[in-house]
């Protein structure tokens, strides 16, 4: 039986032509490396589809801003505490009163220094010391005025096409795909950022990335209100 078997393969091996023999390996080889690409490239979109970020790649991380602003004291509308134990009643602001071109454009825009100066030139004691820095940074006091560098809490990989501007104008169309509530005024556009950003107006401190804004999310939602699906929209 293993003889004929050995006979056979010996046979079959005179008898195939050199360049079969050469060619054998390499397209074994070759269709290998192809299936390994493919392996890699849907390894690589399954991920992206139901994958979680890591951690340590900048979710759910606390990152240290260069000023402890508070969107509570802000945009909220309950009664917090500043750096100096006061109790102070929330603002309520609009989130688009600073955000002023989530509206209008991709960006949503977060406001300069100067912006804030208009109230805290005045407002807030002068013992505090983040309203210090911030007029200090405005050139209220001192002579180096310098913008507040704002570390970037959400931010699409470069190969990601975002824009603020549609998902409020339609989430505004259509307030049952609103998700998440807000302790802020609830009027207008300040309605929609709960459903991408959680409850902004209740975050203390640095603001935190709540929801994963992965593939999957963006696609599953896009499904469910008939936004475009194909790559293009997308992604550069
Ligand atoms: C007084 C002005 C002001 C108001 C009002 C305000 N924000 Fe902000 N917002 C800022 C500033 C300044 C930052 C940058 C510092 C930081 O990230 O905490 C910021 C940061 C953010 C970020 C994180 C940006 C990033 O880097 O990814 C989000 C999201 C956000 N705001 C949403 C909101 C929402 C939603 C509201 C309304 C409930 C709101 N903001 C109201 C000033 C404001
Ligand atoms: C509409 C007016 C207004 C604007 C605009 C405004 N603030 Fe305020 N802010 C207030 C009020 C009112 C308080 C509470 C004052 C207090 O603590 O006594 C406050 C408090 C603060 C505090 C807390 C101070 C402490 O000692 O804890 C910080 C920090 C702050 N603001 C930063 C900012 C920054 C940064 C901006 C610009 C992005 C800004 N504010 C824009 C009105 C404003
Ligand atoms: C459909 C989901 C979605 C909604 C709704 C949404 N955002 Fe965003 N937001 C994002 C994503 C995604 C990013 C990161 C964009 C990037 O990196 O290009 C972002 C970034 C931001 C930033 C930081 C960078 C910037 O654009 O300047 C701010 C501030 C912000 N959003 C505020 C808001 C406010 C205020 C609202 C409500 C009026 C809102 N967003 C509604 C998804 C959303
Ligand atoms: C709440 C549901 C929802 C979520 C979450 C969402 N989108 Fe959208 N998106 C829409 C809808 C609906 C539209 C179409 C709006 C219109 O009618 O113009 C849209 C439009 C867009 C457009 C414009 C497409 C075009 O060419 O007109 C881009 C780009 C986009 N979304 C990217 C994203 C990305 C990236 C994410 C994830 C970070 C995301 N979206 C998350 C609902 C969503
Ligand atoms: C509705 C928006 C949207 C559409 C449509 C979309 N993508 Fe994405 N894609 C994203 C976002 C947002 C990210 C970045 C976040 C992440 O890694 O999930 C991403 C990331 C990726 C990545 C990188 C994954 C990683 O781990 O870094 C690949 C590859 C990818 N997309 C392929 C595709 C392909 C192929 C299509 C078409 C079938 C597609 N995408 C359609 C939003 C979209």
């Amino acid at each position: 039986m293993l003889a004929a078997l050995l006979d056979f393969l010996r046979e079959k091996h005179r008898t195939t032509p050199t360049w079969l023999k050469v060619l054998i390996p390499v397209l074994g080889v070759g269709s290998l490396g192809v299936v390994a690409v493919l392996g890699a490239v849907l390894a690589f979109i399954v991920t992206a589809w139901l994958g979680q970020p890591i951690p340590v790649l900048g979710f759910d991380q606390t990152i240290e801003q260069p000023i402890p602003f508070s969107h509570t004291i802000h945009a909220g509308t309950g009664v917090y505490e500043n750096s100096l134990g006061d109790q102070v009643q929330g603002l309520g602001m609009d989130c688009t009163f600073c955000h002023r071109t989530v509206t209008t454009q991709a960006n949503a825009g977060i406001p300069p220094v100067q912006f804030c100066a208009y109230c805290h030139q005045v407002i807030g004691k002068n013992e505090s010391e983040p309203l210090t820095q911030i007029r200090m940074s405005a050139g209220i006091i001192g002579d180096n005025p310098q913008p507040i560098n704002w570390k970037r809490v959400h931010r699409m990989p470069d190969h990601v096409r975002f824009v603020h501007e549609p998902h409020v104008r339609y989430l505004l169309d259509h307030p049952q795909a609103i998700t998440g509530t807000s302790t802020g005024t609830n009027i207008g556009a300040a309605s929609v950022c709960s459903t991408c950003h959680g409850d902004v107006a209740s975050m203390k401190g640095t603001v935190t990335q709540v929801e994963p804004l992965k593939m999957g999310q963006c696609v599953n939602c896009h499904r469910d209100n008939n936004a475009p699906t194909d790559c293009a929209s997308c992604h550069h």
